[in-house]
């Protein structure tokens, strides 16, 4: 069974001569385990739509199912922890004034988890940061710690789904990687699903089992990892994107 299941999503915003919609009859199922990627220009729909898989936006119609459970835009509390989100920015996803600690702590409280300490020292174990860091503030990590501390705060909750907007594209290239590989180790360890936006076709390539393709709100094609290495795609936007990342994602004859 499919842990999500979307279809005929449509997100608007604004009314009168400020409506727009923003996601147009969207549909695609998530295997559990499964890292689903949406790539697509700047604009085109692809935060909306984690947005609306998360709960955070309310204007959508159409069904989504989330581990075999139809959910409205109005979620209860142990809906909202089935999926977390982790965003591209971890400088602005952080309270500035919060230390990491109570950034750890407050969903665990909201959410009524015991052990709240043991598990916050276990989630920044996971995400390889020492116990101390629970007190630091967010300006005293760099930018790939404070990514992972933006990781454990998903986690913590111990969610079945991430879903990851952009997450190494606000990082230096030489910590882009170890980020990418730290979600990959929890996702086999923690048995996660992901769904993954990110402009980079090599990211994609490396994480994603599928990727869905979006044009002004619409998905245009739904690739597989082997078809985006063959370079077997059958939309022009999607050869676009890849004949833009060539060099990134390995030509044919080198794909195995
Ligand atoms: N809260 C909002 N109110 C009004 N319009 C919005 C809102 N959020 C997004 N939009 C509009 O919806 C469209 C899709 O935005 P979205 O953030 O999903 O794009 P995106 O594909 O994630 O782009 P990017 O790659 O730049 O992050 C854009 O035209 C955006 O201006
Ligand atoms: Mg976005």
């Amino acid at each position: 069974m499919s842990i999500i299941s979307v279809n005929d999503l449509v997100v608007s915003f604004g009314s009168g001569s400020d409506f727009k919609q923003v996601v147009k009859n969207v549909a695609f199922d998530v295997e559990p385990g499964e890292t689903f990627g949406l790539v697509g220009e700047s604009g085109c729909g692809k935060s909306t739509v984690l947005g609306a898989l998360a709960g955070r936006i309310k204007g959508w119609s159409g069904s989504i199912s989330i581990d075999g459970e139809a959910v409205g835009p109005k979620r209860s509390r142990s809906q909202l922890a089935k999926q977390q989100m982790v965003f591209q920015d971890p400088f602005g996803s952080l309270h500035p004034r919060h230390t990491i600690g109570r950034t750890l702590l407050e969903p665990l409280e909201i959410h009524g988890f015991d052990q709240r300490q043991e598990r916050v020292e276990r989630v920044l174990r996971d995400v390889g940061l020492p116990p101390g860091f629970r007190h630091r503030f967010p300006h005293q990590l760099s930018g790939g710690q404070r990514q992972r501390v933006a990781i454990a705060r998903a986690l913590i909750l111990n969610p079945g789904i991430l879903l990851l907007d952009e997450p190494t594209s606000a990082l230096d290239v030489s910590i882009q990687a170890e980020i990418l590989n730290l979600l990959k180790d929890l996702r086999e360890r923690d048995k996660l699903t992901y769904v993954l936006v990110s402009h980079d076709m090599a990211v994609i390539a490396h994480l994603c089992n599928r990727v869905a393709v979006m044009l002004d709100g619409q998905f245009v094609e739904v690739a597989s990892r082997e078809q985006l290495l063959r370079g077997s795609v059958q939309h022009p936007y999607t050869r676009t994107l890849l004949d833009g990342s060539r060099g990134y994602v390995p030509p044919p004859k080198l794909a195995s």
